[in-house]
């Protein structure tokens, strides 16, 4: 079958410059791509017929921002949470030892399992960091894993300094011989810029080699606390600053100027009781956004991008049509991608038929899987 019509589709969002979100739609894909966008009554003939039934269709979400390839969990810790402590940086060290102990087969087999719940609930895009081996072996073994996942890979060698390390050497490390075996990997670099992490100094340093080595830079930025990890991506001109819990004024102007894209990850104030941060603040100040799951053991182990749309209703201020945008559009502007997130002619063929008459119902009916049917091309990317 090389084309598929899609009729009776009873809300389609599109994000077409026009018609944004348009009725009574019916589409065609053909060769991988959106070849024809209409009114049901003018379908044209194709190999294959799906009728909607008036579901509402989607673009695939483009999740921006995840770190799949691990071992173990941290249940324990999330509880804890939950009744009371505060999340620190050093809880990724656990992770660290438990990945470190998990061979190639079963990171494979966890990463694959992850990808595949990710792909149920409508994930057609996913972006993977390395970040839990945190030795030069490890880091290129997790990012070999993620590359077979997915053209979307980031280099996080810079997620916490190791046990036994000072800062400085670790850096070394980092933007030395890891990065040189990384590099080949990965798509993407990216630094934890926190307190408890790496500070502006290093982060730049690790950005700056990164660049050096071909990647493009992207952040962890201002998740626990006012940071200066905005303005530094600001300032590298990076794709995509992401968390922007705690924005100053400054910040938002900066994100504003730069363009560079704020990654919300609303998953995150859930799992560590942080306050969500103001999506509206940012879409009011001219802020591009883009909302992703996050999926981790230690912040945020969802995997569900319906979900993250429903808090950024409910906690961020955004409407469903806004936190929808954020979730595909947003996502894919975040990894500089213009193929995917939207369903305009030439778009790549990934789209999600929900059960649901209307994109509102991913807010409305939280909790609720909503995914009838994943359409994706084979070589969209790996999922
Ligand atoms: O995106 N913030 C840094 N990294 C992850 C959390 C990692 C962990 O706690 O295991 C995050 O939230
Ligand atoms: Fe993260």
């Amino acid at each position: 079958v090389t084309s598929v019509a899609i009729a009776n589709i009873g809300e389609l969002v599109g994000w077409a410059d026009d018609r944004p979100v348009r009725h009574g739609a019916g589409l065609v894909l053909s060769d991988g791509v959106v070849a024809w966008v209409g009114d049901t009554a003018d379908l044209p003939a194709a190999d294959e017929v799906v009728d909607a039934e008036g579901r509402a269709v989607i673009p695939g979400f483009v999740d921006s921002h995840t770190h799949l390839v691990f071992a173990g969990d941290r249940a324990q810790e999330f509880t804890a949470r939950m009744a009371g402590e505060r999340y620190a940086a050093g809880g990724i060290r656990t992770t660290v030892a438990a990945t470190r102990a998990a061979g190639e087969e079963e990171l494979t087999r966890l990463a694959t399992g992850r990808l595949a719940e990710l792909r149920s609930q409508g994930t057609t895009t996913v972006e993977i960091k390395s970040g839990y081996g945190l030795d030069t072996d490890t880091e290129e073994l997790l990012l070999r894993v993620a590359s077979r996942l997915t053209p979307e890979t980031t280099f996080l060698g810079a997620h916490v300094v190791p046990e036994g390390w000072t800062a400085d050497a670790y850096v070394d490390l980092v933007t030395g011989e890891m990065l040189e075996r990384c590099a080949p990997h990965a798509r993407w670099i990216d630094v934890f810029c926190e307190t408890g992490a790496f500070d502006a100094d290093a982060a730049r340093t690790v950005l700056t080699a990164g660049i050096a080595a071909g990647l493009q830079p992207r952040i962890h930025a201002n998740q626990l606390g006012h940071g200066p990890g905005v303005q530094l991506a600001c300032e590298l001109g990076a794709a995509a600053a992401d968390h922007c819990t705690y924005l100053s004024d400054a910040d938002v102007a900066a994100l504003a100027d730069s363009g560079v894209v704020a990654g919300l990850l609303p998953g995150v104030e859930f799992s560590t009781r942080h306050p969500y941060p103001d999506g509206r603040r940012l879409l009011a100040a001219g802020v591009r956004i883009a909302i992703a799951t996050d999926c981790n053991p230690g912040t945020s182990y969802t995997s569900s991008m319906p979900f993250c749309i429903a808090l950024a209703v409910r906690e961020m201020g955004l409407t469903p049509t806004e936190a929808l945008h954020a979730a595909t559009a947003g996502g894919a502007a975040s990894l500089r991608r213009t193929d995917v997130g939207h369903l305009g002619i030439g778009a790549r063929a990934d789209l999600v038929i929900l059960d649901a008459p209307s994109h509102v119902h991913l807010a409305y009916r939280p909790g609720v899987p909503l995914v009838h049917r994943v359409i994706t091309t084979p070589h969209s990317d790996k999922l």
